[in-house]
């Protein structure tokens, strides 16, 4: 059989890296878009970086894009890379906007240049649905972003559609809620629990600083979704999916398990309450029905809240106590 090669833009992020494994065991050629940094940042990558190529490139850049569709030529595109920290984007919500939106369209055009009949994934997000209309959030939902990466999310998702609408490319959109795993950057929420509590846990720290403890997420592991993705370009159309555990926790309660994982009862003591660390505008609420991604692809979540929260303050209290040897 011929061997199918992937290109995926983001290969350093959290789903790039489980992607990128998933892929490897599917037995695809797998190649990778990097930017060049001044310190390497393998480290999701680094235990199958002599399976994948790497290839130097930038969202923001039209020309390495189009360099790297030639060079990898792949059968499937998955489009992962973006600024994908939604507190981040009121700081910098011109370079989200260019990244996150605009990035899309320049690997869209990179494909319809080089490589029209590669399939194309789009990292699209349930943080469009924001301001939620109904619940729980399916494909028809209709979206109310809340934040300068909400709204530029819904700028890629529209043109992902748009180019399948226009040129006929075979695109899709898959709208993934919250998946979180012991490689999520320290910046979101529950890593930044998790690495918390690992810490307080081995007497390094004494305390957690949080903001807003009432928002609730629909939280799953980035292994099973990552499935997801490469499912929705094995269909014979292309579609668009939500993809969700469809079971929601608030921060409070997350934080609740993770201390819990460590026998810490008397938890409260050890979290402080920032207001710096609201939002201008919050998400109060997601919860993701992904009945259609059930039927049609026949995806589910394996991993349980519980069980989510347990591999990830395990893993950081492994972690440290690796770094501390
Ligand atoms: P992540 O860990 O933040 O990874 C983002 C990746 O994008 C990194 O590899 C980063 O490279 C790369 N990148 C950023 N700007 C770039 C640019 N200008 N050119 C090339 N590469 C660039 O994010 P993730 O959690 O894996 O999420 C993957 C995608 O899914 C993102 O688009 C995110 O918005 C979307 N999404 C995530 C979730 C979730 O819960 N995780 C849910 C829905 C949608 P560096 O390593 O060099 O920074
Ligand atoms: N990051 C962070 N840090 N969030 C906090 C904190 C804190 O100290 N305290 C409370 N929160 C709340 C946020 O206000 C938000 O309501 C919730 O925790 C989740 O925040 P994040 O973990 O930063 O994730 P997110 O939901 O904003 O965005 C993630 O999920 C989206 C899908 O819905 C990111 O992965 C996005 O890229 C993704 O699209």
């Amino acid at each position: 059989m011929v061997q199918k090669r992937a290109l995926i833009t983001g290969i350093t992020g959290q789903d790039g890296s489980y992607l990128a494994e998933f892929l490897l065991s599917k037995n695809y050629k797998v190649f990778g878009l990097t930017r060049r940094t001044s310190t390497p940042n393998y480290e999701r990558i680094k235990h199958i970086e002599d399976k994948i190529n790497l290839i130097p490139g930038d969202l923001l850049d039209q020309q390495s894009l189009t360099s790297a569709l030639s060079y990898s030529m792949p059968d499937e595109v998955y489009n992962l890379a973006a600024q994908s920290f939604v507190a981040t984007s009121w700081s910098q919500p011109v370079l989200t906007g260019e990244f996150t939106a605009l990035g899309v369209t320049r690997m869209l055009e990179a494909i319809r240049q080089i490589k029209p009949e590669a399939k194309f994934y789009q990292a699209s997000s349930s943080e469009m649905f924001g301001k939620v209309k109904e619940t729980p959030q399916h494909e028809k939902t209709p979206f109310h972003p809340r934040s300068p990466y909400g709204v530029a999310k819904v700028y890629g998702y529209w043109i992902t559609i748009n180019y399948r609408e226009s040129y006929g490319l075979f695109t899709v959109n898959g709208i993934l809620f919250n998946h979180e795993s012991p490689r999520r950057g320290l910046e979101f929420v529950t890593r930044k629990i998790t690495h918390g509590v690992a810490r307080i846990f081995l007497r390094l720290s004494n305390y957690i600083e949080l903001g807003n403890l009432d928002a609730k997420r629909d939280w799953g592991f980035a292994g099973d979704y990552v499935q997801a993705m490469w499912m929705m370009l094995q269909q014979k159309k292309p579609d668009d999916y939500v993809i969700a555990t469809g079971e929601n926790h608030s921060v409070f309660e997350f934080a609740q398990e993770a201390f819990e994982v460590v026998g810490i009862k008397n938890w409260k003591k050890y979290v402080k309450v920032s207001k710096e660390l609201f939002r201008p505008a919050e998400v109060d609420f997601l919860i993701g029905d992904s009945a259609k991604a059930r039927k049609v692809l026949g995806w589910y979540p394996k991993v349980t809240f519980k069980e989510l929260v347990k591999m990830m303050v395990e893993a950081d209290i492994d972690l440290l106590k690796k770094n501390s040897r």
